[in-house]
């Protein structure tokens, strides 16, 4: 523990200072509901949100994972940094001042690397920038910028920057200023030379744009060749613990807010597109880095807004990137409009010359829905006119539609295009049919892989899946309901939690199952028993078979034994919980409190179990994935303490806070 510690009172200071709700809103899209605000959840896939947050509590709780804790714990989580750098991430938000690099007690290897690689990116951003201002060799680069029509306040809001065309002129510095090499390797500022294994910069002769994550820390940068220059044109920074390009965004730092307020954003190709839409006054606009469109990156934005306007280069190569990005959006239940722009110019080039106006009034007039766009394309082209020609074009964009998530989307689309091509409605179901099939097969196949990873890797959430169920969803966990699983030797005595979540299950009903099957997963159980007994229960309410006493009883064992043991025994237990508190569990005057009560005391003896996973795991593993299964056991008793010290009623959200989140 370093001695400067931040004081409690500084803590607080913050804490009090920080909305938590402005906060979370940098990575997800919130959405009023009651005293609260609810959103999907950033730490786990989902589609319909269990993510709350609590401004009157000052904190976040996802009911689909688990995660949940203060504004630091968010951050903590979300940027994969300690507590330290958390709180002074919040506090620059803020503009608090803190005292110089404090150290945390908490301060495992892990985090202290991240936060090792974020420090040697502060750095570099703020050498690079002052490089570009300093006289002599920069004045190239100075006046290249000028001549793109960047002012001077462009280039410090983004922060550019200039790199000299040498071996390790950043090194030097960097080292000289006591930053660890290791850090800045980590962080893609230099590599070794296989020759001699001397360390020189990453980038060299060039521009430099840094890659900002949404609360504005620099996490990367993308460096654009200086003229007269060989090598490629732009290159960006490696993936990185702080880089991953298959999520960031360019501009989303400056673009979040305004994406939210227009409901859109505007998507184009480079860094230059962002930067000059900005500075002639939109501000809703975002790039990829380095990568064409991912799914990842359609998530992130659609937090902000579900609808988008694509506008890349008007050349074949943007136009192209364009289509393979819009299947990309589609999937990700993205509204995509697409713009053309007249030949030969990018949204840099057009805005540049026109003005911010004009750009409007063009994306007026010029932007369309992405099937009237892809026929317009066609035209263009010249292959509309051609049946043959018409037919391809038709099939292209139904299989975009067989992207589409939502039916009635789905469907409004294909009048579309019933109406845009003339082809009959059945020709075009049956075509889309066939698309939807090769498509689900594809999926299937996708999903099959993420399972076996799944498998391996515990720790990640069931996907998501929309299903329907009357005015219940289906419910996503089960084992596929089998009841298989016949050699099963019962443990020990049962824990009368589990065994009261299956009483109130079979007793309630579809309300309550589908209560607790969003709360919990199968893997709650820890009687395999029960476990079983949970996971039929699921499939047959996904069924929407008769879920009671009777049906119970007159099924193949080990039911009917099951259920005599679950209902014949007196409920006035005392669930055993630590020594200083005993929950205790009583008949169900609300049964979904007493729901809640057995909720609670699964989910933390299904944290302790985790926990004794962990460490048995731990004496048989490497140095590395020791440090990884280290952090998760602090993360797991961090939840775990945390659970303990919270109520169950205010641990887990009401039916009806659940359904209100659900639509
Ligand atoms: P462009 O070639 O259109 O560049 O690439 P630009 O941003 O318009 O730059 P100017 O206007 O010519 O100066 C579009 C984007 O594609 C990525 C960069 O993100 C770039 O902004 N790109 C391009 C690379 O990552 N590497 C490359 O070699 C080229
Ligand atoms: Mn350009």
């Amino acid at each position: 523990m370093a001695s400067s510690r931040i004081t409690d009172t500084k803590k607080e200071e913050i804490r009090d200072a920080a909305d938590i709700v402005d906060v979370v809103s940098d990575y997800v899209k919130l959405k009023k509901a009651g005293g609260g605000f609810t959103g999907l959840c950033p730490f786990h896939n989902e589609k319909s949100p269990s993510f709350h947050v609590t401004p009157r509590l000052g904190i976040f709780k996802c009911f689909g994972c688990g995660e949940g804790g203060d504004v630091f714990n968010f951050v903590m989580k979300m940027e994969g940094v300690g507590f330290v750098e958390a709180m002074r991430t919040v506090a620059e938000r803020y503009n608090i001042e803190l005292p110089h690099e404090e150290q945390d007690d908490e301060f495992d290897e892990r985090t202290q690397l991240t936060e090792g690689i974020y420090h040697a990116l502060r750095f570099a951003g703020q050498f690079y920038h002052e490089q570009l201002n300093a006289e002599d060799e920069a004045a190239e680069a100075r006046n290249y910028l000028g001549k793109r029509g960047l002012k001077t306040q462009t280039i410090r809001k983004w922060g550019l920057g200039f790199a000299h065309d040498r071996m390790d002129h950043f090194f030097s510095h960097a080292t000289e200023q006591g930053i660890n090499e290791t850090y800045l390797f980590e962080a893609g500022l230099i590599k070794y030379s296989e020759k001699n294994q001397r360390a020189y910069d990453t980038f060299r002769g060039r521009l430099m744009f840094p890659i900002f994550n949404p609360s504005g820390k620099v996490i990367g940068f993308g460096g654009r060749i200086m003229e007269g220059l060989k090598g490629p044109k732009y290159l960006n920074s490696p993936q990185t613990k702080v880089y991953n390009k298959s999520e960031v965004m360019y501009g989303i730092h400056l673009a979040r807010n305004e994406i939210r307020k227009n409901d859109q954003s505007i998507l184009v190709e480079g860094y230059m597109d962002v930067i000059s839409l900005w500075q002639s006054g939109i501000y809703n606009v975002v790039a990829t880095s380095g990568t064409s469109v991912t799914p990842e990156q359609m998530r992130r934005l659609r937090n902000y807004s579900q609808n988008m306007l694509m506008v890349y280069d008007a050349d074949s190569a943007g136009q192209n990137a364009m289509i393979r990005g819009l299947d990309i959006a589609l999937q990700a239940d993205m509204h995509v409009r697409l713009m053309h722009l007249p030949e030969g110019e990018d949204p840099d080039s057009f805005v540049q010359q026109f003005g911010a106006e004009s750009f409007l009034e063009y994306t007026e007039k010029e932007s369309k829905d992405f099937i009237s766009f892809m026929v317009a394309h066609a035209e263009d082209a010249g292959e509309w006119e051609d049946p043959l020609g018409r037919k391809k074009v038709v099939s292209q964009i139904l299989a975009s539609i067989a992207k589409v998530k939502d039916a009635v989307l789905r469907a409004t689309l294909v009048d579309h295009l019933r109406k845009l091509s003339g082809v009959g409605e059945r020709a075009l179901t049956a075509e889309l049919g066939s698309h939807s099939q090769a498509f689900a097969q594809e999926q299937q196949r996708a999903k099959e892989r993420e399972y076996r990873q799944m498998q391996r890797d515990e720790n990640s959430p069931p996907p998501a899946e929309e299903y329907s169920r009357g005015e219940f969803p289906r419910i996503p966990d089960t084992n596929g309901g089998s009841r298989q699983s016949q050699n099963i030797t019962p443990k020990k005595k049962k824990s009368p939690a589990e065994k009261e979540i299956i009483r109130l299950m079979i007793e309630h009903g579809d309300e309550m199952i589908y209560y607790v099957g969003q709360l919990i997963t199968h893997e709650y159980f820890e009687d395999e028993e029960l476990r079983l007994f949970y996971n039929d229960i699921i499939q047959r309410y996904n069924d929407e078979l008769p879920v009671s006493i009777e049906e119970y009883t007159a099924q193949d064992p080990p039911f009917p034994e099951l259920t005599g043991e679950i209902f014949i025994e007196q409920h006035s237990i005392s669930e055993k919980g630590n020594e200083r508190r005993t929950t205790r569990i009583t008949r169900d005057a609300d049964p979904f409190a007493t729901a809640r009560g057995a909720l609670k005391a699964v989910t933390r003896a299904f944290y302790t179990r985790k926990s004794e996973g962990i460490k048995r795991q731990v004496e048989t593993s490497d140095d590395d994935l020791r440090r990884e299964l280290y952090t998760e056991l602090m993360d797991l008793s961090r939840k775990k303490s945390s659970l303990e010290r919270t109520p169950a009623d205010e641990l887990f959200p009401t039916l009806d806070d659940m359904m209100k989140s659900d639509t």
